[in-house]
């Protein structure tokens, strides 16, 4: 089989021809910011919205953004042309690769700039019909998960709670408080109001949580966003989990407890069919184009 087709610093190389230097301050010291976009059958979601988050993330890092947001998106098109179905494209921009080792940002440094498509691993009917298990750790990351960086070991440590608990998500809660999982946004729902954490640095603000605020505003669903306690989460009618390769998921165990009822809810319902005749619509009015 050919290796797959991959960007890196402006061409389209196979995978396996890209090598990038053992000093890039990405391999060093996780020194870049990255996302990943799903593309369902060449339809990138929220394209633009991705990309813009990402200059929000190098705005943060203080790194130069080597591309306009519709460069990013010509780029993004061009490498998804050699990847036909649905796909999550993952764009990496690191602070590239100084001469020596110093924890000093150098000035001037070019970008090393990667992108790869994978087949999107959509959730199962099984997870979508059933829900998922999850288990609750501390928050034991950094205070600036805001920014959608590649140094994810507090994020790496947290999801092997759950893999080792046979687990879909680690949910993480922070002085009493939910803040997110280790590579999903929560949701919860009590009395049909669904409730979302605060937009701040202790959590990542997802394109799927704005998507979802959107989708509650417009589908009549009942949504706050303020800070949720462990004792609400515990006691929630349905708890979610959402993400640009999970969509939203119900999650229906918790630390071994069912939540609710134990079965994906009314409210859980009612978005995903939102999301799925979004995701639709989206299909449609490229067909049309
Ligand atoms: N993760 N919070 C964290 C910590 C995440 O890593 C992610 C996404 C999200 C959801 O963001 P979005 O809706 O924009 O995908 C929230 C991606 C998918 C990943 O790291 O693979």
């Amino acid at each position: 089989m050919t290796a797959p087709i991959a960007h890196f610093n402006g061409k389209l190389l196979p995978l396996g021809e890209i090598s990038i230097s053992p000093l890039d301050r990405g391999f060093i010291f996780g020194d870049g910011v990255y996302e990943v976009i799903p593309v369902y059958a060449g339809v990138a979601l929220r394209a633009r919205e991705h990309f813009e988050r990402l200059q929000r993330s190098m705005d943060e890092i203080q790194l130069k953004n080597p591309h306009s947001v519709d460069e990013w998106i010509r780029l993004a098109d061009e490498l998804l042309a050699h990847h036909p179905g649905n796909q999550a494209v993952y764009i990496q921009v690191t602070r590239g690769a100084p001469e020596k080792r110093d924890h000093v940002i150098p000035k001037d440094l070019k970008p090393t700039v990667f992108m790869m498509s994978n087949p999107l691993a959509s959730p199962s009917k099984e997870a979508i019909e059933n829900g998922v298990r999850c288990v609750t750790s501390d928050d034991f990351r950094w205070a600036k998960c805001h920014i959608k960086s590649t140094s994810l070991l507090g994020n790496v440590l947290a999801r092997q709670i759950s893999a080792d608990a046979g687990a879909t998500e680690t949910i993480l809660l922070r002085d009493g408080f939910l803040t997110e999982a280790s590579a999903s946004n929560v949701f919860v729902v009590k009395n049909g109001v669904v409730a979302a954490p605060p937009r701040d640095h202790l959590i990542l603000l997802g394109i799927t949580y704005d998507l979802l605020v959107k989708l509650a505003a417009e589908g009549a669903l009942k949504l706050e966003i303020r800070p949720i306690t462990e004792a609400e989460l515990r006691a929630a009618d349905e708890v979610w989990l959402t993400s640009s390769t999970k969509e939203v998921l119900a999650v229906t165990t918790l630390d071994g407890t069912p939540v609710g009822s134990g079965k994906p809810g009314p409210a859980f319902k009612r978005m995903h069919a939102l999301y799925q005749e979004y995701k639709a619509s989206l299909k449609k009015a490229r067909a049309a184009a």
